[in-house]
């Protein structure tokens, strides 16, 4: 098996303890580094690391690979704790649709948005659908993600949940990243159940859940809990329901209104709450009593031009945050974290260290992979990338729009 060795590293970033699940308010702020460094890879596994000024030795680690790293950063890959890659076609229609005045909601009302995406996945093959979503998911890879959550969602009825699953299913079991499979079935109400909302929430019940606890479809639930979507109590029913069939709450809360999605979710234990544009000061209350990682969406804020979350605000309350890509379709057509963390700092004010914090460890821990992946630890897996010459991690989210990334490792494999 590969062993691995890269040495003359200029800073080895993200370093922590194998105790450090998440980091919180003022930790966010800082982001543990060795400069100089060497990294050991053994199996698949982060085996050691340290200064070169301690360099143990080429003598020790015979029959491995040495990479020469000088100039360069290595950090540990991107967890994406909130995407939706499997989709069919694009929405750039809607998106021209908007830029001549109509908004989100309005192409929605219209029967587009998760409905248009809705109907177009339902005339598409699992197969397509496979191969559409693994092209996205290598894009993201490329683009230093190297865990992710892939949400259901563009279904809408048992036939093409299931197959949204399935697919997911199979990025899963072909390995290449740790992935969590969400079922986000109220996400919203299809057109075969337009006047009869509370059968749709039956059929989600009573239907969909003992099919994908049966084939093991899913780690997670999701709702979107908003306005002319999934009401509060709507919303804790399907969680609640989802939680006798084995899945962990997730929740689409605050998004495009204040719609009480935070509070239902943090009754539910959520592991996390995702989008929070209109989270208030109560709800950084309920979170701070809370484990429910608050994950904000960049990318969905910037491309609806929607008000910003509090993050800043979080932070400074002492919550940790997480960010997540939301590559979407209709909201956020972009998995790009190096993107993410510059709209973190640009438009939101956290500094370098805080958007790393919040795209490594923090969105781990909201998809609980934060014990396996999101920082160098000895014992977790060797997803890492390293990085182009550059002067500092800070470089990354300063040149946004540019790809500073020059090879990516998964399982200590360069891919
Ligand atoms: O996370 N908010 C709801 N769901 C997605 C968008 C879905 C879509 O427009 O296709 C989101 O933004
Ligand atoms: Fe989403």
């Amino acid at each position: 098996m590969t062993r691995l060795l890269l040495k003359n590293i200029k800073s080895l970033v993200q370093i922590r303890d194998s105790s450090c699940l998440k980091v919180s308010g003022l930790e966010m702020k800082n982001i543990p580094c060795i400069e100089n460094a060497w990294l050991a890879i053994d199996n698949g596994i982060i085996a050691d690391y340290g200064s070169m000024e301690d360099f143990p030795g080429i003598e020790i680690w015979k029959g491995l690979e040495i990479i020469d790293c000088e100039g360069k950063l290595i950090l540990p890959c991107y967890a994406d704790s909130h995407t939706h890659i499997v989709y069919a076609g694009n929405r750039e229609g809607e998106f021209v649709d908007r830029i001549n005045g109509l908004t989100y909601e309005e192409i929605f009302e219209r029967g587009g948005g998760i409905l248009n995406s809705a109907k177009r996945l339902s005339e598409t093959s699992e197969d397509d659908l496979f191969e559409q979503a693994m092209v996205r998911l290598h894009e993201v890879i490329s683009q230093g993600t190297g865990s992710i959550e892939i949400k259901s969602g563009y279904g809408l009825s048992m036939e093409s949940e299931l197959k949204m699953l399935r697919v997911i299913k199979r990025i899963k079991e072909f390995n290449l990243i740790p992935v969590k499979a969400t079922f986000l079935g109220a996400h919203a109400l299809p057109l075969a159940y337009k006047n009869n909302k509370q059968g749709y929430i039956d059929s989600i019940i009573n239907d969909m859940l003992p099919k994908i606890e049966a084939e093991k479809l899913a780690d997670y639930i999701d709702v979107f809990c908003e306005q002319n979507y999934f009401t509060p109590e709507e919303t804790t029913t399907i969680l609640e329901a989802g939680k006798k069939h084995g899945l962990i709450a997730k929740v689409h809360a605050e998004q495009l209104s204040h719609s009480g999605g935070i509070q239902a979710g943090v009754n539910c234990h959520a592991i996390s709450v995702d989008h929070l544009e209109f989270c208030n000061d109560e709800d950084i209350q309920v979170l701070k009593k809370s484990d429910t990682m608050a994950t904000v969406l960049p990318g969905a804020a910037f491309f609806l031009g929607l008000p910003l979350p509090p993050a800043r605000k979080m932070i400074d309350e002492g919550l940790p945050i997480a960010f997540a890509s939301d590559y979407n379709p209709g909201s956020s057509p972009s998995g790009n974290m190096n993107l993410m963390m510059s709209l973190g700092c640009v438009q939101y004010k956290l500094t370098p260290e805080e958007v790393i914090n919040a795209s490594t460890i923090n969105s781990a821990y909201a998809m609980n992979l934060s014990h396996e992946v999101g920082s160098i630890t000895v014992g977790k897996k060797a997803n890492f990338f390293i990085t182009k010459p550059i002067s500092s991690y800070a470089f990354i989210p300063y040149s946004f729009g540019s790809n500073l990334i020059e090879s990516v490792y998964l399982n200590g494999i360069k891919q």
